[in-house]
């Protein structure tokens, strides 16, 4: 999750930088005369020092230098006119004209917002739209599994002594499928034995509900580990491992016995299994419960 995440936040910026970026490269190309205008001047020009005017049929290419000229000649004007508009310095009207309206430059904050401003900020407001939104689903698909199911914690809906009754009556472990786990009893005559060996916390649900919850995950390779009802072990499938009823590695190649999850609720309670920390199996050779194997296995020989 943490690299596709990364990887798309990173993407998404790239392309916000990209799109202001080129918006902003846009640019507006002025002060350039177009080849007719600067034909039509030099004409103009040509005419007035003659005395006669141009005629229609005239398309002799422009020299460079008329070219120049007439450039500058138009530029001469453009700066006198600028210069009419922003000193007032126009030529007076004729008496009895009405003078012509006076044309004042935009004001910026009349004008409000141009159209590139109202692009680029729609743009980003886009983008921030789109990077919330993504940002919010990845923090909602983070947290959710704190809020409940694997990896928080995971109600059974069951107390205690109606997970004892089915241990009973079925002699097969509880599998509560949400928390990936089995819940199986404990010999409390054998808790003594499990202290100092197992977690403190899983001893204290040995104590307080003679229950332990096993992660179904094998130690060696992470295959699930099926029960065997006939010999009344788990065994998995993948490479051979055994364990007993409470987990302890009884064969196999598996480093340990089967990993734990503590428990709470209380013996009244419905209980609840915590699997937001995995606690190590038990070290190989430890048998707490001197339980051999009851009949076939399901596993090998
Ligand atoms: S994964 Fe279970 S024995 Fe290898």
């Amino acid at each position: 999750m943490g690299i596709p995440l990364v990887i798309g936040i990173v993407v998404l910026i790239a392309l916000a930088a990209t799109m202001i970026v080129a918006s902003g490269s846009h640019r507006s190309v002025t002060g350039v005369l177009s080849r007719e205008t600067r034909r039509r001047d030099a004409a103009r020009r040509a005419s007035g020092a003659a005395g006669t005017p141009p005629t229609p049929t005239d398309d002799t290419p422009p020299t460079p230098t008329d070219d120049a000229e007439a450039t500058r000649a138009a530029r001469e004007r453009a700066d006198e006119a600028r210069q009419e508009l922003t000193t007032g310095g126009a030529a007076p009207a004729p008496a009895g004209a009405t003078a012509p309206a006076r044309r004042e430059p935009v004001d910026e904050e009349a004008l409000g917002v141009t159209r590139r401003q109202f692009f680029n900020r729609g743009i980003l407001a886009t983008m921030a739209l789109s990077l919330g939104a993504f940002g919010g689903a990845a923090l909602a698909f983070i947290y959710s599994k704190s809020a409940g199911g694997f990896g928080g914690k995971v109600g059974t809906g069951r107390t205690a002594a109606s997970i004892k009754a089915d241990l009973q009556s079925t002699k097969a472990p509880v599998y509560f499928p949400e928390a990936r786990a089995y819940i199986q009893p404990y010999p409390k005559a054998d808790v003594a034995k499990a202290k100092g060996v197992y977690e403190d916390a899983i001893v204290a649900n040995m104590e307080e509900l003679g229950l332990l919850a096993l992660y179904q995950k094998c130690p060696h390779l992470g295959c699930k580990v099926p029960w065997c009802q006939t010999s009344q072990w788990f065994e998995c499938p993948c490479h051979g491992s055994k364990y007993d009823r409470v987990g302890e590695k009884r064969g196999g190649p598996a480093p340990r016995g089967m990993d734990h999850f503590a428990i709470s609720g209380g013996p009244s309670g419905p209980l609840v299994i915590d699997t937001s920390t995995v606690f190590n199996g038990v070290p190989i050779g430890t048998d707490t419960t001197g339980q051999g194997a009851e009949g076939p296995f399901c596993v090998g020989g």
